[in-house]
């Protein structure tokens, strides 16, 4: 790989936005210039290729920090591989991933690791770093979490729903948090009331009411309030930094931004799913429809206002983060296990190809701003995810991981077949983009250029996280 100049474009920084022309040398951008800078650095005597970006975004590439390719969950497995998957998000110029190690109850947390680096390695197309989840947390994990911190592993998620499969109780995860606060581990959480849901949804399932629609109903507001709350709580004894993950309820978002008000170390997400989409139109679409965004936290009624107080929360940094969950799952043959319970749906959909442009739309709405949409979707991630410097900027010495954007461009999301997701639907169908991925680079490798893909299975590394970089 020589020499790429990137010319004529405006580059967005989470710190700004500015005219300049980027060089990139192999594998790392090597200087940022006044736009049309003609020196020995430039000349045309020593740089490959020129992009023209006139008129064009040039950010840095996206980070999603919240996937689950080929994840076991719900009687079944994520539909995406780790190298179709990340084929995808690289479309849609994310490119790095966060994929979490999935450990159940009963297994081993570092034979788990082992075993997805298995799964990752030589397949992927972006590069890619991991969570692990930890579930029914015993002292062997407490012991493992030392470990993988070692390994680059450090953030685990830990869950307050589904028992039997993933939920671990309030003492477990208190065991979990006093250990993240000694070893400098980021605690995720999934903060939803599992005993209170699935008492909700027994009583559902036994009143006949076993429509998608019912998925939505049975885990209502309150539990994720009370259970965001309570996981505040634990981590404020603890000392443990925390970052809620999937966040759909204004009411969770309140707590946060109260935990926030007070000084404490709480993060939080949200998902393009949670500002768009909603209970009354998605979950509650014709006869089994709604399957298809059956995902937990569930999409929330719009008439309380959750999706406009989330735009909110992105605004005024009460949520810092927007990550996809991507856990897609068939209509045929996954999906449809549940046509006749909607608890049996595995739970969960795709989206890691439309993050960045989905957030754009946000910026054409005026929602957030240009440095805001990279903050959200690149810079962030890398600060929280212990990547920054490498990932997540456009400077010197940086991943040369560039997205050059279209603001004049358009793309149509999903209408047939014409997302790169290995899914038999789009969740996304019918959504207008004023804005285009038109060029993506991935350590200073083109992966998609022209509308082509010129990226193979292997080029992405494992990223060796350090520890959040919003805590040193
Ligand atoms: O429904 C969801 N979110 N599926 C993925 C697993 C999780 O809880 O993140
Ligand atoms: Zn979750
Ligand atoms: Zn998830």
């Amino acid at each position: 790989m020589g020499r790429t100049l990137i010319s004529g474009g405006t580059v967005i920084n989470a710190t700004g936005t500015r005219k300049a022309d980027v060089l990139v040398d192999g594998e790392t951008i090597t200087a940022i210039l006044a736009p049309g800078t003609d020196s020995e650095l430039v000349s045309r005597n020593t740089v490959e290729r020129v992009i023209d970006a006139t008129g064009k975004y040039v950010i840095p590439g996206a980070i999603d920090g919240h996937t689950h390719m080929e994840m076991p969950f719900g009687g079944t497995e994520a539909s995406d591989t780790f190298e179709t998957g990340t084929r995808a998000a690289a479309w849609g110029g994310t490119t790095s991933i966060v994929d979490f190690v999935i450990q159940k109850s009963g297994e081993n947390p570092l034979q788990q690791f082992e075993a997805w680096h298995k799964k990752a390695a030589g397949n992927c197309a972006v590069d890619y770093g991991f969570h692990q989840v930890l579930s029914d947390i015993q002292p062997s994990s407490l012991t493992a979490m030392d470990e993988l911190v070692n390994e680059g592993v450090t953030s685990f998620k830990f869950f307050m729903a589904y028992k039997g499969v993933f939920l671990s109780d309030d003492g477990q995860i208190f065991r979990g948090m006093q250990k993240a606060a000694d070893n400098g581990a980021l605690v995720m959480m999934h903060a939803e009331n599992g005993s209170v849901i699935d008492v909700l949804v027994q009583q559902a399932i036994e009143r006949g009411d076993t429509a998608p629609y019912f998925h939505g109903l049975t885990r209502p507001w309150q539990a994720e309030a009370e259970a965001t709350h309570r996981a505040i709580m634990l981590a404020d004894l603890t000392g443990a930094p925390l970052y809620i993950v999937h966040v759909s309820a204004k009411q969770a978002v309140e707590h946060i931004a109260a935990a926030r008000d007070r000084g404490k170390n709480v993060f939080a997400e949200t998902c393009p799913q949670y500002l768009y989409l909603s209970l009354e139109e998605q979950l509650g679409a014709p006869g089994f429809e709604g399957a298809k965004w059956v995902c937990s936290t569930p999409l929330r009624a719009r008439a309380e206002g959750h999706q406009a107080h989330m735009w909110q929360g992105l605004r005024t940094n009460d949520l810092q983060v927007v990550s996809t969950d991507h856990c897609p799952f068939c209509m045929k043959g996954q999906k449809d296990m549940g046509i006749d319970d909607f608890s049996r749906i595995p739970n969960g959909f795709g989206g890691v190809e439309h993050r960045l442009d989905l957030m754009y739309q946000g910026v054409v709405m005026r929602e957030i701003s240009l440095p805001r949409w990279v903050e959200l979707c690149c810079t962030t991630p890398a600060r929280m995810f212990g990547m920054y410097g490498r990932k997540g900027v456009i400077e010197p010495g940086a991943d040369a991981d560039i997205v050059i954007y279209d603001p004049n461009g358009h793309t149509s999301i999903g209408v047939g077949k014409t997302h790169h997701m290995n899914i038999d639907y789009s969740a996304w169908e019918g959504f207008e983009i004023d804005g285009h991925v038109d060029t993506v680079m991935s350590r200073g490798k083109i992966l998609i250029d022209d509308g082509k893909y010129h990226g193979r299975p292997g080029h992405g590394e494992y990223i060796k996280r350090g520890l959040s970089q919003y805590l040193i």
